[in-house]
């Protein structure tokens, strides 16, 4: 309980404000997606009732959230959510947070997959499912497998999954396509890992709490999209679609890779940013 003498929301949003100028860009928005959190009320509601008391335990789960958001610590793993193409995707430091630069892959995956016909879909690298979740809505007659090394990672996949009431995904644990022999399909999506090992982005801002296995790749960075182009030709049906998300500066890299399996690639899309981000290729 805490001792602490009263406290408005108002006064509370602005000390939490204060706390975060250090830590965060966005320190109001922070203190206010934290305090919606911890009283399970949207933001009119807040701005709406700025000037009643804090309860002592709001304001104990509040203080500690604000103590974590200083040492850095991402915003969505201190609510355990993120939303991802309208789907709102539970998150823990077990898995990558979507970002939304990978809304440009969801959304050329679907100008590739027919609505009105059973189709295969994989998804490499699931994490928190977003991209399997994404497409599974999107196309109920897919069938949409998902595949991550990390059960972890598919724990929270197929909780995903159950919440948003998506029946049309298979989840496997598989290092990429090991778990895979044999089986063909139309789509292989993936986001793999495409940091190098020992970038210094790696110690910076969020990707501090992310996992290290949704993140590097060998030395070059290249060590997972090398891997997945080399074997995807194995696992595409006739006339079947690649499309892997990367670096901004691996679409040549990525283009050389698909050349050499004999894959015409078709081009790079650019991200939010505009910055090349993700690649199609065609058996
Ligand atoms: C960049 S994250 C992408 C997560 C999610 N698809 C997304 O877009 O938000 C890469 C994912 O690949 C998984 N991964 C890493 N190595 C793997 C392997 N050898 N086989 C299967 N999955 C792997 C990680 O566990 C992680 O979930």
């Amino acid at each position: 309980m805490s001792n602490e003498p009263e406290i408005s929301y108002a006064d509370l949003i602005q000390r939490a404000k204060q706390q975060l100028y250090d830590s965060s860009e966005t320190p109001r928005i922070d203190a206010e997606v934290l305090l919606q959190h911890v009283l399970n009320k949207p933001l009119a509601w807040l701005l709406t009732h700025g000037d009643q008391i804090a309860e002592p335990e709001h304001l104990v789960d509040f203080n500690a959230l604000i103590a974590r958001r200083q040492t850095g610590e991402p915003i969505a793993y201190l609510t355990g959510v993120r939303e991802f193409w309208s789907l709102e995707l539970a998150v823990s430091p077990a898995v990558l947070i979507p970002r939304p630069d990978t809304e440009v892959l969801v959304e050329q995956a679907l100008v590739l997959l027919p609505a009105d016909r059973a189709i295969k879909v994989l998804d490499l690298g699931t994490g928190s499912g977003a991209i399997a979740l994404a497409l599974a809505k999107e196309r109920p007659l897919a069938t949409v497998t998902a595949v991550d090394s990390s059960m972890a990672a598919l724990d929270i996949a197929r909780l995903n999954a159950t919440t948003a009431q998506l029946k049309n995904i298979e989840f496997i644990k598989s290092d990429w396509f090991s778990a895979l022999e044999g089986q063909r399909f139309n789509l292989i999506a993936a986001n793999p890992p495409y940091v190098a090992e020992g970038d210094p982005h790696l110690g910076r801002g969020d990707l501090r709490f992310e996992p290290d296995l949704a993140l590097a790749s060998g030395a070059d960075g290249l060590q997972a999209l090398r891997h997945i182009i080399e074997q995807a030709p194995n696992h595409l049906e006739d006339n079947g679609a690649l499309l892997v998300e990367h670096g901004y500066d691996q679409e040549d890299a990525v283009a050389r890779l698909m050349d050499q399996q004999g894959l015409s690639r078709k081009r790079c899309f650019r991200d939010l940013n505009d910055l090349p981000r993700c690649s199609l290729a065609l058996i």
